[in-house]
């Protein structure tokens, strides 16, 4: 059965469920996912996801290797060495980051008990859905991260584009079908619609249109990125 979360308070629901049967794929297209899977795609070794910014500080003061990334309000919080865009996260080879971002890393951290929890995005959509059908989940939750206590398009659509390209054999939830109707309602010609969307409106308002272009490529990386021991890394086999 693949079931999707389309909301903080459903997200925050199931996570007090048992997981320990669940595949979590945790979408936050506009931008912490996409900019996760930017960076691992770029070289970075690995990715801390943390709830809160002062998690993030102190994580830093105790390892100051690590870089500190994230956003409130779509900006960097103060001292941080990087903010959410997916080019920040370009050229750090080798660098290992600890992000905290409003919606998307505390989906991750929601969701951490989940027998395996892997990163969603656009960018690495066509991945994902190989490495499902090769690796079938007993049960499969798609997790929308969303925007404060509210549903974001942007990730109900990632998840149908998700739905769509995984058979029908295992059953689809209501909030499964909505998703993919939605996904065939849209297209994949999205970038225009991507702007309207109210996180899309939020950051052309901030200056960051480049990252509503880039977060709508689908399928830019061929790799699927996983939390395992509350880091994120690419997945090898
Ligand atoms: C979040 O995690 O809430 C988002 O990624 C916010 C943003 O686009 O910066």
């Amino acid at each position: 059965m693949i079931q999707v979360a389309l909301c903080p308070s459903e997200i925050r629901r199931i996570s007090a469920t048992d997981l320990s049967e669940v595949t979590a794929v945790v979408f936050d297209v506009l931008r912490a996912t996409s900019t996760i899977v930017t960076g691992l795609a770029s070289g970075v070794e690995e990715i801390i996801p943390v709830r809160t910014v002062e998690e993030a500080r102190q994580q830093k003061i105790k390892d100051p290797t690590l870089l500190l990334a994230g956003e409130r309000g779509g900006l960097p919080p103060e001292g941080f060495d990087l903010g959410n865009s997916p080019e920040e996260f370009q050229g750090l080879k080798g660098r290992r980051v600890v992000m905290t971002t409003t919606n998307g890393t505390a989906a991750i951290e929601s969701v951490q008990t989940a027998s395996k929890v892997l990163i969603g995005a656009l960018l690495n959509i066509d991945a994902l859905a190989n490495y499902l059908f090769t690796h079938p989940p007993k049960k499969l939750w798609l997790i929308c991260a969303g925007t404060g206590e509210e549903f974001s398009l942007e990730d109900a659509y990632a998840a149908g584009a998700l739905v769509t390209r995984l058979s029908d054999d295992q059953g689809l939830s209501d909030s499964a079908i909505i998703t993919r109707s939605l996904y065939e309602q849209v297209g994949e010609d999205l970038h225009e619609w991507l702007r309207e969307t109210q996180n899309g409106r939020q950051l052309r308002k901030i200056g960051k249109d480049a990252d509503i272009i880039w977060c709508a490529r689908l399928s830019l990386f061929d790799l699927v990125c996983q939390l395992k021991g509350g880091r994120i890394s690419c997945l090898t086999d």
